[in-house]
């Protein structure tokens, strides 16, 4: 539907320009790290607000930045590879003046031919065909503002409606310290969103004062300049109030991710995956599932991860950048992380409990990886086995091969990384290090306890260890008796 959406207004209406503000303190969260910076489904408030711009297809973003602007101009400089093609722009605001003020810093970025979107920085979950509509509803000449009923609107700028009627025209948002008794029971909120066209938004900036109980220059004064000129003010109310939520504490900010995981949850099980328990799931990146995947509870995904027909995740585990083929199972508590080179399991193998998947852990067809077993930047060819206590890293692993308990790959010289080959069918026993580079010929056994440092023939059964001698009638030494 957004994507409906994007196209119709992209033929349709003007070019849109976002302004993001993000100059605040966010002095309640009781950290160093600027507000906007902090995290929500593993990335930034700021972030969220970012991709929804680009979603919209902003001409131009403008972002005003204050406390922190050093590391919020940097982080946003850091995601632009991300964001593009959207325009990423930087005003400073110092001092903060209020959020009149602050739209002021952004107006000489701002063309005259646009419709200019107000977001908030540390406003993350507002949905793209939300902020459509509310274009819409400006249709390049009206002020629309985004509101909401609220049971408890304390704190929140007020909708101060003609003759006090739910349908009746906008005149005025009164911020909570200015409104008088009666305005204080006004239930229906400004939610610090709007849509305005660049040239009126302009004029009306240019008229703003600070007289008001805070002695700041209000955004919402505009309104009252709309209507003295005749211009509409249109109001486009939601009902759900976690699009417009702001995150102002710690609390909130938990309260926020609480509200989008189980968001997610729905949809994923909207779309046909088990989840053992909807509030036990974090998604923090893009989760794709075929059909027929279960999750069990306390699973964290992060980056890009695909779940094929009939994957079955166990508790506990956390995957991140990996793509799972059909019908593979990873049993509980394992730990997988493709960060960016990725990790492929794949058909019907079984990882886990307790395994470590790392870079470039390549798993063919039916692979077992047991537990503590660590794979990195290491291919496994079908029906590979590496059960118990093991190491693979920079490995080629044969089909059918069987890896044992304890054994590891010595990749790291110290200095350079090395490979390991080892042929189909080679059986490496217990407690082997394998010191690469070396390559094991197909269908070999290593016998158990052998350091490996030169490549071993095909077939062939290889022993390198000390032979075992046995002393007998062997005396133990005793303790000393203390003096
Ligand atoms: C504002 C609205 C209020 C609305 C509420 C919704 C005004 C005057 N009031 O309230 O009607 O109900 O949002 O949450 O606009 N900021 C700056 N520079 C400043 C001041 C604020 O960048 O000088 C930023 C803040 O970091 C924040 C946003 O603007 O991201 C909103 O500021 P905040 O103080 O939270 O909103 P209020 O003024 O309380
Ligand atoms: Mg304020």
């Amino acid at each position: 539907m957004t994507t409906a959406l994007t196209q119709e207004f992209a033929t349709a209406g003007p070019p849109i320009d976002v302004v993001i503000m993000a100059a605040g303190k966010g002095t309640r969260m009781k950290s160093r790290l600027p507000k906007v910076l902090h995290q929500l489904a593993g990335r930034s408030l700021l972030a969220h607000v970012l991709d929804t711009s680009k979603t919209l297809r902003a001409r131009n973003v403008v972002v005003i930045t204050g406390h922190g602007a050093i590391e919020v101009e940097a982080h946003c400089a850091s995601n632009a590879g991300v964001l593009a093609p959207l325009v990423l722009n930087f005003v400073r605001q110092e001092p903060q003046l209020g959020t009149g003020h602050a739209v002021q810093q952004a107006l000489p970025r701002l063309a005259d031919d646009g419709v200019v979107l107000v977001l908030s920085g540390d406003v993350p979950l507002t949905q793209p065909a939300t902020l459509f509509h509310l274009i819409m509803a400006s249709a390049g000449q009206h002020l629309a503002l985004l509101t909401l009923e609220m049971a408890d609107p304390t704190g929140y700028g007020r909708i101060v409606r003609a003759g006090g009627q739910a349908e009746g025209a906008v005149q005025a948002i009164v911020e909570q310290k200015d409104a008088t008794l009666a305005e204080h029971s006004i239930t229906e909120i400004y939610s610090g969103i709007m849509a305005v066209p660049a040239l009126h938004l302009k004029r009306w900036l240019a008229r703003l004062d600070n007289r008001n109980a805070q002695g700041e220059y209000y955004l919402t004064d505009i309104v009252k300049f709309a209507v003295a000129d005749g211009v509409g003010v249109v109001a486009h109310k939601i009902d759900d109030a976690v699009q417009v939520a702001g995150v102002n504490s710690p609390v909130q900010l938990a309260e926020l991710e609480r509200a989008h995981q189980l968001r997610q949850a729905h949809r994923l099980m909207e779309e046909g995956v088990r989840l053992a328990d909807p509030a036990r799931l974090d998604v923090r990146g893009d989760l794709l599932c075929a059909q027929d995947v279960s999750i069990d509870v306390n699973c964290v995904f992060m980056g890009k991860v695909n779940l094929g027909e009939g994957v079955s995740i166990g508790a506990h585990c956390v995957i991140a950048n990996a793509v799972i083929e059909a019908g593979a199972v990873i049993h509980p508590f394992t730990h997988i992380d493709g960060e960016n080179v990725g990790v492929t399991v794949g058909k019907g193998a079984l990882v886990g409990p307790f395994a470590r998947l790392r870079p470039g852990a390549t798993l063919g067809a039916q692979v077992h990886i047991g537990n503590f077993v660590e794979v990195k930047n290491s291919t496994l060819a079908a029906g590979a086995k590496a059960n118990h206590l093991a190491y693979l890293g920079d490995a080629t692993v044969g089909e059918r091969v069987n890896y044992g308990a304890g054994s590891i790959t010595a990749n790291y010289d110290g200095a350079n990384k090395h490979r390991t080959i080892i042929g189909a069918d080679v059986h490496v026993g217990s407690n082997c290090v394998l010191v690469a580079p070396v390559n094991i010929g197909e269908g070999g056994t290593i016998g158990g306890g052998s350091t490996i440092t030169k490549d071993t023939p095909a077939g062939a059964l290889s022993v390198a260890r000390g032979k075992q001698v046995s002393v007998a009638g062997w005396t133990r030494p005793k303790k000393t008796p203390k003096a």
